[in-house]
């Protein structure tokens, strides 16, 4: 059987999470798409003590796993915009496929990157950027190919509906709950971006650019957090037979597409308003489909690792294929872009 060698850059929650899942799962990918897939390199600043790298070539220079020869593929699992562009860039230039669980990297740099992997006939899978484990990319961008798309809305960061959903069932104070969020790897190094509406501003970004084919444009979308809200919002809101959550909206208007990002009132018997603690979800409505929910973990080690791993596994089933073929399963089409306004 054919065996297609993987580095993987940064080791922490996703990292650890993913060659943990590609192990544990290895015989059943592999008999699943006929190619084993092995992680040859990895690069991390320490051992992650959850991980066996046994048989593992460990560097703390990222750039050590792109330059390997061996590497068809590299994962880019570090996070923040400077040396995961720098490592995405130099993947892509010498000519290998990138699977990334980076929203800030693609929210602000997505466009420059997927012209270069276009140019280069490399695929960019990101799959893990938006919403954890659920695959509501490959779900737009595929299962809803043949709709035009009417809005967007969800719940996308996990952080969030998880301090909201236990201020509201147990009363608990906001920056406790934030710092459990933190122990158990939901939370972004900085979680400034998850309580500001940031982290959900990147994902709402990306959503959007795949339902609308629009570039994409962060810097266009409203973003309000979570901090201005108060334990007495939270149980009023209870009272009223509403639950406040926050979300990630984006509509076609007359003037073109709405981003914004805000807590929200919702009715408490909506399905939406009961989507607790991490767990996220998102509804798309389309002209043809009409409405459509996408439900489950938003963050968490395992959720996440699961969408690098679908990725990975679409991106070795069709790396034989012609450039354009690959390209068209994976990358953002940034040469189709719609010039509607944002
Ligand atoms: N900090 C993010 C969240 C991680 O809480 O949703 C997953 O993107």
């Amino acid at each position: 059987m054919k065996t297609v060698k993987v580095g993987i850059c940064g080791l922490g929650t996703v990292g650890g999470g993913t060659l943990n899942v590609l192990q544990r799962n290895a015989t059943e990918i592999a008999r699943r798409i006929g190619t084993r897939i092995e992680v040859v390199h990895v690069a991390a600043r320490s051992v992650n003590p959850q991980c066996d790298t046994t048989g593992i070539t460990v560097t703390d220079n990222a750039l050590e796993v792109v330059a390997n020869p061996e590497v068809e593929v590299v994962v880019e699992l570090i996070g923040g915009d400077s040396v995961a562009r720098e490592v995405v860039m130099a993947a892509i230039d010498q000519g290998k496929h990138v699977v990334t669980a980076n929203k800030a990297l693609l929210a602000v740099h997505g466009n420059e990157i997927f012209a270069r992997a276009r140019d280069k006939g490399v695929m960019v899978g990101y799959e893990a950027a938006v919403a954890g484990g659920i695959p509501v990319i490959k779900a737009i961008r595929e299962g809803l190919a043949g709709n035009r798309i009417n809005w967007l809305a969800g719940i996308i960061n996990g952080t969030g509906n998880f301090i909201l959903t236990e201020m509201r069932e147990h009363g608990r104070a906001f920056t406790d709950v934030l710092k459990e969020a933190q122990t158990l790897g939901y939370a972004e190094a900085d979680p400034t971006f998850d309580v500001e509406g940031i982290d959900a501003a990147h994902k709402l970004t990306i959503l959007a650019s795949i339902a609308f084919g629009i570039p994409l444009q962060f810097d266009k979308a409203y973003t309000e957090g979570i901090t201005g809200l108060t334990a007495d919002d939270v149980q009023y809101a209870e009272v009223l037979g509403y639950r406040i959550k926050h979300l990630g909206v984006a509509r076609r208007t007359a003037e073109g597409i709405e981003l914004r990002v805000h807590p929200t009132l919702i009715p408490a018997e909506r399905l939406i308003a009961n989507v607790n603690g991490v767990m996220n979800a998102v509804m798309v409505n389309g002209d043809a489909v009409g409405s459509t929910l996408y439900y489950g973990a938003g963050a968490g080690m395992e959720p996440t690792a699961s969408a690098v791993v679908a990725d990975l596994v679409d991106i070795v089933r069709t790396m034989d294929c012609e450039p354009a073929e690959r390209v068209a399963a994976l990358a953002f089409q940034a040469d189709a872009l719609s010039d509607e306004p944002v």
